[in-house]
């Protein structure tokens, strides 16, 4: 009985040992590097302060390291013999950036901590909710403790990064394959209060779509002709350097600078909480820190997997 007991409780120790080292938390660094949270915040505000636009590029890196075989921080690899770089697929190619502030930053952090110990995936997640409280959005606490990938996927990149041309089953299902349901789709689309979008990309919806306001594709087609021009930007809403609820009050008035933008308002079963955001910024923001939580935690790499990166441009 008693060896029973005994067998009980060690296997009851090991299951609470092991589910935490897969488990990510706040306080992560706090004994191993606690100056590393000022110190990204720090970087992440003089880079928002010197162009507006960082803190959105910032933003979307996190989201496009997540989707891809998780938050390990394989967007930030550059190619080698072995894999191509995530930053070559097709939702990425001359269009994500940001990539010398992260290299800004993890020179940084490691000054201050003396040594590598802080991950380039963490790095990335602490850089997106920086950057959206440094453009008046919410904040919410980072969870911490993941790990880098030595390998990035190229071809997973192209098939699971959502394209601007998804209508809404195509949206719902992408974000469903990542653990991620309706809210969260609706609420970190939302990232879209900030940021710019290039002409190539939204070109065929502002001459072709029936579900836009025409005042609002003639404006938009004054910088965005025919043929040329492709790297022409457009502000997702009328401020994009705020993360307030204008690109929701935006898709209320058919205004969604692209077609996956506009699917969430177009008479669907999101379009309830389109308006819902569009007129309560606190539900918007609640929900936009519940679901930059829970997409900060697809697959992370913890305990002995993966490894801290010296250069997060290349595996050690
Ligand atoms: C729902 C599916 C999504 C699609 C189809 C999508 C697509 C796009 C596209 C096509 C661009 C413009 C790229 C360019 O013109 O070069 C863009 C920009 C951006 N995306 Fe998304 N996105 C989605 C979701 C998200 C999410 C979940 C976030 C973050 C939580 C996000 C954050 C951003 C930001 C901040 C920008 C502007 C970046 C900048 O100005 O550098 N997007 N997105």
């Amino acid at each position: 009985m008693a060896s029973r007991t005994s067998f009980l409780f060690l296997a009851f120790v090991w299951l609470a040992l092991a589910t935490t080292a897969l488990s990510l938390t706040p306080n992560f660094y706090d004994k191993i590097c606690p100056q590393d949270l000022p110190a990204i915040r720090k970087v992440v505000q003089a880079a928002v302060h010197k162009e507006r636009r960082m803190g959105a590029s910032l933003l979307r890196l996190h989201f496009h390291d997540c989707f891809v075989q998780g938050c390990d921080g394989s967007l930030l690899l550059d190619s080698t013999s072995s894999f191509e770089t995530e930053k070559n697929a097709r939702g990425n190619l001359n269009s994500v950036r940001g990539f010398e502030v992260v290299d800004q930053i993890k020179a940084e952090v490691d000054r201050v901590c003396g040594r590598p110990v802080v991950s380039c995936a963490d790095i990335l997640a602490v850089a997106a909710r920086d950057s959206v409280v440094a453009l008046g959005g919410p904040t919410w606490k980072v969870l911490l403790g993941r790990r880098d990938s030595t390998t990035a996927n190229r071809a997973l990149a192209d098939t699971v990064l959502p394209s601007a041309a998804m209508d809404l089953p195509a949206l719902i299902e992408n974000f469903k394959n990542q653990g991620l349901n309706e809210r969260d789709l609706v609420a970190l689309s939302g990232g879209h209060t900030i940021g710019l979008s290039q002409c190539a990309i939204f070109r065929n919806r502002i001459y072709n779509a029936t579900n836009i306001d025409p005042a609002f594709a003639k404006e938009r087609r004054a910088t965005c002709p025919p043929a040329g021009g492709n790297t022409n930007l457009a502000p997702f809403d009328p401020t994009p350097a705020r993360f307030d609820t204008a690109y929701f009050q935006s898709l209320l008035k058919q205004r969604g600078l692209l077609t996956s933008d506009q699917a969430l308002f177009n008479g669907g079963s999101t379009d309830k909480l389109v308006k819902t955001y569009s007129s309560n910024p606190k539900a918007f923001w609640d929900d936009f820190a519940k679901s930059m939580i829970k997409m900060g935690n697809i697959k992370p790499l913890t305990g002995k997997q993966g490894q801290i990166r010296v250069n997060c441009r290349k595996a050690n």
